[in-house]
């Protein structure tokens, strides 16, 4: 009779503690399982990730992601080096990746200013740049037809104060060039969802002009899906209030709105730096890399506050948002180590460069787990 009191007395404590293992059973899923019935999570792929260099690494991005972008390989530069070759080992290998691990698989990128083969930076005449344009997207849509689900038609073709900027694209052809680039892909694969990418699109100047775009595209009959926001984002802009504008007005469109580059530099802005004094140099490029061994735990906080106020924001417009794609697996393979000033340590993505998982991932899970 004493054991059973005693064991009734223990009760709460014994329900009390296999809910929180079931807690913590839910902790060990996956962003991409957390947020599946909202939108996808995407990551960016290096060459070594497309082939499976690293064996732990390849198992977080399986565990964790469910949508892919090639960081790189399918650029112009890359699958287009000379007029009359196309180069897709790589994206060949990408693809087959994504195809193996059932993922969602989105190409980056058909027109871009950027990146660009040598060869097609000098095209000057109209006729020769329409033939490269219908060449090269229809080539490129067509080989992966049904298999990239969706296609950064065109990206940052968009001026910080709206207007175009002045590309060979645009030199040559005119504004015709986006409606004719958006036409040439719907034609290739109809059924891929296609974009408009770009970064700083949700500030209002450029998100304007950006409106003005898609309204062009559709007026002259180019089937356009979506816009990408890249997000490469900082610590305190832009604002929740304008990225939330920017779901709103682009969805108003009737457009799905994808977040497809997302990073949080923790860095300073080195356009702070004033004047050109070497003397400056070494002092300016120490101040410039204050965490070359480890992240404060105070800006490591303010990183994952930053992440979970964003992930509330998606949360908020799920049905607006179709993907959410983070630039890179982890920090040590970041870019922004390289941009825009080269060899600095930063620390933007949700995994640290031992591929572990940082304050910023447990609040992004955090936010799944008290919702349900
Ligand atoms: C970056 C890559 O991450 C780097 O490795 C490369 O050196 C330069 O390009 N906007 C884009 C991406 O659309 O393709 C860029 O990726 C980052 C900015």
């Amino acid at each position: 009779m004493k054991l059973i009191n005693h064991y009734l007395l223990l009760l709460p404590l014994i329900i009390f503690n296999s809910c929180n293992a079931q807690k913590k059973e839910k902790n060990v899923v996956s962003l991409k399982d957390s947020y599946k019935k909202e939108f996808y999570i995407g990551t960016a792929l290096d060459v070594n990730q497309i082939e499976e260099k690293n064996a732990k690494e390849d198992s977080l991005i399986k565990k964790q992601f469910n949508a892919i972008t090639a960081e790189n390989i399918m650029k112009s530069m890359f699958v287009h080096p000379s007029k009359d070759k196309y180069d897709f080992a790589m994206s060949d290998k990408f693809i087959a990746y994504g195809e193996k691990n059932n993922m969602f698989i989105h190409g980056h990128t058909l027109i871009w200013h950027s990146q660009l083969a040598p060869w097609m930076a000098e095209i000057k005449d109209v006729a020769e740049m329409k033939a490269f344009m219908k060449n090269h997207i229809t080539t490129i849509v067509s080989k992966y037809k049904g298999k990239i689900d969706s296609w950064d038609v065109v990206n940052e073709a968009l001026n910080e104060d709206g207007t175009l900027r002045k590309s060979v694209f645009l030199n040559t052809l005119g504004e015709q060039y986006l409606v004719d680039a958006f036409k040439l892909a719907a034609a290739a694969d109809p059924k891929a969802d296609l974009y408009y990418n770009d970064y700083n699109n949700e500030e209002p100047a450029k998100r304007k002009g950006n409106i003005d775009l898609i309204k062009k595209i559709k007026e002259g009959g180019g089937k356009i899906d979506g816009v990408g926001i890249q997000a490469h984002w900082r610590l305190e802009s832009p604002s929740i209030e304008t990225i939330e504008e920017s779901i709103l007005a682009y969805s108003a469109l009737g457009l799905k709105v994808a977040f497809t580059e997302l990073d949080i530099t923790v860095l300073p802005n080195p356009w702070d730096l004033k004047g050109a004094d070497v003397n400056q140099n070494f002092e300016g490029s120490a101040k410039m890399n204050p965490y070359p061994d480890k992240l404060p735990d105070s800006v490591q906080v303010k990183l994952a506050e930053r992440y979970a106020s964003i992930f509330k924001l998606f949360l908020k417009h799920q049905d607006k948002i179709s993907r959410v794609t983070f630039w890179g697996v982890h920090d040590g393979q970041s870019w922004l180590n390289d941009w825009p000033i080269k060899g600095r340590t930063n620390y933007p993505l949700l995994f640290d460069k031992n591929l572990k998982p940082k304050k910023a991932y447990q609040n992004v899970m955090k936010l799944k787990d008290t919702k349900e």
